[in-house]
């Protein structure tokens, strides 16, 4: 399973990019915002950092502005992956856009049926958003195994890119489903790595290798 991050902090992507964690970036109008830079800028330097896809949101709700704005993203880097909303449009965004050759990162999908017409419509990757339905009390996960079992049942090469993750168990839930991507904010990637049992074991082998008074170097 590919992990990308899903942060427009260019120190925190340098930081998973140096541990080998890296597989993509993917970025929204929100944490553009967030970050307080201009939007064409922190790409070109995600893209410099990292060599997998990073995707760029379009803002433009209709079809032309969609195309217009994807072809000026796609200028920035060749890995720029355009992101469009699912809507009837962005649909139409990503066919075209992916007929010319571009990268396509279908977003805000909530619905197996949604998920289902990004396929057909040649996304590259679908990002259904899990955290979102879990805060309406709907299980976001069932969604990701419903997705996976449509795209095996008819061999659509649409990856599945788990997005609006928040936790460690929805991690670990879409790599037992067998999800091909998944998205997460950096405390939760570098949360993957943390157990107490890890950090008690380190302090008492410390505490032993002290009492040898010995030194490595
Ligand atoms: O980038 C899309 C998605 O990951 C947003 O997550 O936490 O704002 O629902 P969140």
């Amino acid at each position: 399973m590919k992990f990308f991050v899903d942060t427009a902090d260019v120190a925190e992507i340098r930081d998973l990019a140096d541990a080998g964690l890296l597989d993509g970036v993917t970025t929204n109008p929100s944490l553009i915002a967030k970050s307080g830079r201009a939007f064409k800028e922190v790409i070109a330097e995600i893209c410099k950092i990292v060599e997998g896809p990073v995707s760029a949101e379009v803002t433009a709700l209709d079809f032309a502005g969609m195309i217009r704005e994807g072809n000026d993203l796609r200028k920035i880097a060749k890995n720029v992956t355009v992101k469009v909303p699912l809507t009837i449009d962005g649909l139409k965004a990503c066919k075209a856009l992916r007929a010319e050759g571009a990268m396509v990162n279908v977003t805000l999908c909530f619905s197996a049926n949604q998920a289902l017409l990004a396929a057909k419509a040649g996304a590259s990757f679908i990002s259904p958003f899990v955290g979102r339905l879990d805060d309406i009390h709907l299980e976001g996960m069932e969604l990701i195994s419903e997705i996976r079992q449509i795209y095996d049942n008819y061999g659509f090469d649409t990856e599945i890119l788990v997005a609006s993750v928040r936790t460690a168990n929805h991690i670990k839930q879409a790599a037992l489903i067998g999800a091909d991507v998944v998205t997460a904010p950096p405390a939760v990637l570098k949360g993957l790595a943390k157990h107490p049992l890890t950090d008690k074991g380190i302090e008492s082998f410390l505490a032993d290798w002290k009492k040898t008074g010995q030194s490595i170097l």
